[in-house]
């Protein structure tokens, strides 16, 4: 990565400090809000927990593998600023939300997500897109970008809400961009 050029990481972290304060609260259809933080490496034993109860399929779209390592959590914290999202009764982990700088592309900032599979298709996806690109804006970062599969319909659905652009599919893949200008 090169450090000079990318929006820096600790730049997004206290953006973010500032953004979410100790949590922030979102509101899904028909149910109490769930609440979200910044999680960190010292969240592991959390973060092993939710991941476990997302399918193999799930965490393939968003890892490129079926299971999440602890290491792969230790990279994740190296590289991005993640939030964790809880239900407020019991502080289960319902989803897990990643925004990181991308080499050499100053301005530009990553998304990766995931939803655990008792939790989606209620607008939750939508919801913590749409917060981390109000996030990455109020960081100084002009444009969003995700890298989904061409085949991630709930994924590319959640995007063309957002008015994102793709690229062209390669290697079955499309990068996603969202003018963060217009969020
Ligand atoms: C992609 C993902 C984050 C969406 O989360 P979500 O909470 O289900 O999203 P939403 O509830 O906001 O749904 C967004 C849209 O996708 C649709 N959708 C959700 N799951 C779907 C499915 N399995 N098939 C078809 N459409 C689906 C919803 O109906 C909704 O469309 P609508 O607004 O027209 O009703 C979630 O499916 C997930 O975690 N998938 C596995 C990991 C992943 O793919 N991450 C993205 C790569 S970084």
């Amino acid at each position: 990565m090169s450090h000079s050029s990318a929006l820096a990481l600790d730049t997004l972290r206290l953006h973010s400090t500032l953004y979410t304060g100790q949590w922030m609260r979102t509101d899904i259809a028909g149910r109490t809000g769930v609440t979200t933080r910044l999680a960190g490496v010292e969240d592991w034993l959390l973060i092993d927990g939710f991941h476990r109860r997302c399918s193999p399929e799930a965490l393939l779209h968003r890892w490129g593998r079926g299971t999440v390592r602890q290491r792969d959590w230790m990279r994740l914290c190296l590289s991005a600023v993640s939030f964790l999202t809880e239900l407020p009764a019991d502080g289960e982990a319902v989803a897990l939300t990643s925004i990181g700088p991308v080499s050499d592309a100053p301005d530009v900032v990553d998304i990766g997500i995931q939803v655990s599979d008792a939790w989606q298709r209620q607008g939750l996806g939508t919801a913590l897109v749409c917060q981390g690109a109000r996030l990455a804006r109020s960081s100084g970062a002009r444009l969003l970008t995700a890298q989904v599969q061409a085949s991630n319909q709930p994924m590319l659905k959640v995007l063309r809400s957002l008015d994102a652009d793709f690229t062209a599919p390669e290697h079955g893949q499309v990068t996603a961009r969202i003018d963060l200008s217009s969020v």
